[in-house]
């Protein structure tokens, strides 16, 4: 089965719009992507007819909302191949998911002088709470280069595993680059050492099917606004074994079992690393994106983005004023770049705009990746499932308009 990409736009409404009198064309995904309708309705009918506080009520709405929020545990955890849904905690997104991580499990097993290894590519909710760590801890924060092509060779990543390395945190897909790590290779190897994993599934799971068992890694975080659901929800799949070492990190209501003036005791996991009214009604969104996700087939969606990467890439390869960061092969949909001459990201993402081309321009929240590189900030155009090779070329134009203007 392939992908039918004209129903697909159907099923999105803000495709249908225009911008500067253009029709929209939307490749600003790595940011956040669109919302397909039946998420839009799902969020209507829950705050038209469904809402109400989840967990603590026993009357017919609290338990309708506490029905729908927790089945989209059950449609994570099988989105994402986790075996049990109690691996999954649910949250605001990727960023919330990390400093769970740094605070609820690294604190409490990494001491000073113990090294996190992490790439140069990683965004920065996969950097800053790290770098809390390193100046509340003493944690050291050891990094690996990516190579000229913009490519993470697991044996680099292997060959730095040494005996203080405690916790390797790696992007399954740049949000700069593109470039597709192999991680199954690094958290298998890191497995056999001892070492635990934390996969960034922020890109990854956006673009290529996912099975955490299969990759081997302990923590993989997504958020939701990027898989075509709300802003503000989220989770993260946490190896039961690595569950068990961790507390909670954040203290409040629904995470506790007793409280008392002199004493507490939590909630069974995953409830006790949710505490507070949680994003309910853009969970309960969420869920209905990765359902509408599967509907189509993440394979079918991995081999249409596969696709219109191969054909912007042979595109923008054309032209040979643009420079292109990061040239693997088998990239996903995501491609950075500067233009010779004068002109700014910022000036060209402007120009684009004029065209109806939405892209980000700016250092993508990748200070290292940026330092590395030796650029300042890019244009980055990132595709999701419903765009197609008509809008590589509408973008081809509106950068050879930019390069007539500012080359
Ligand atoms: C690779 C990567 N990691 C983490 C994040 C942070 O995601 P959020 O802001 O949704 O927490 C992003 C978002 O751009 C990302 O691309």
């Amino acid at each position: 089965m392939t992908l039918d990409v004209e129903k697909i736009r159907g099923d999105f409404p803000i495709l249908a719009r225009t911008v500067s009198g253009k029709p929209l064309v939307y490749l600003d995904n790595g940011a956040s992507a669109q919302k397909p309708q039946v998420v839009i309705d799902a969020i209507t009918n829950a705050y038209s007819h469904e809402y109400a506080n989840v967990h603590r009520g026993l009357h017919t709405l609290s338990n309708i909302a506490t029905d729908k929020y927790e089945a989209v545990r059950g449609i994570i955890a099988r989105f994402l191949g986790a075996p049990d849904e109690r691996e999954i905690v649910l949250n605001s997104g990727t960023t919330e998911g990390i400093n769970m991580v740094a605070y609820g499990w690294a604190m409490n097993n990494l001491v000073a002088g113990d090294e996190i290894l992490l790439s140069v590519m990683e965004h920065h909710a996969n950097i800053v709470p790290w770098h809390f760590l390193r100046e509340r801890m003493g944690i050291v924060l050891k990094w690996v280069d990516v190579d000229a092509m913009g490519a993470l060779d697991p044996q680099v990543v292997i060959d730095a595993m040494g005996p203080k390395v405690k916790l390797v945190a790696i992007t399954q897909v740049s949000n700069v680059l593109g470039t597709k790590v192999d991680v199954k290779t690094i958290c298998h190897a890191a497995r056999a050492r001892g070492i635990a994993t934390l996969v960034d599934g922020s890109q990854g799971a956006v673009h290529m099917p996912v099975d955490v068992v299969d990759l081997g890694c302990d923590f993989y975080p997504i958020t939701g606004h990027k898989l075509y659901g709300p802003s503000g929800s989220g989770a993260i799949y946490v190896r039961a074994e690595r569950m068990a070492e961790m507390r909670p990190f954040m203290g409040g209501g629904d995470m506790i079992h007793e409280v008392s003036k002199d004493a507490v005791s939590y909630n069974d996991p995953p409830m006790m690393f949710e505490a507070g009214t949680p994003g309910i009604v853009q969970t309960i969104g969420f869920g209905v994106a990765l359902d509408y996700m599967m509907g189509i087939g993440m394979a079918n969606i991995a081999a249409h983005e596969d696709a219109i990467s191969a054909y912007a890439a042979s595109r923008l390869e054309g032209l040979n004023w643009l420079n292109v960061q990061g040239q693997t092969p088998d990239k996903a949909a995501i491609f950075s770049f500067t233009m010779d001459g004068a002109a700014h990201a910022h000036d060209i993402s402007t120009i684009l705009d004029k065209k109806g081309v939405a892209v980000r321009a700016g250092h993508h929240c990748a200070g290292p990746l940026m330092e590395h590189l030796g650029v300042t900030a890019t244009c980055r155009a990132s595709f999701g499932m419903y765009n197609t090779k008509a809008e590589v070329d509408v973008l081809i134009e509106a950068l050879e308009l930019a390069h007539d203007l500012f080359g």
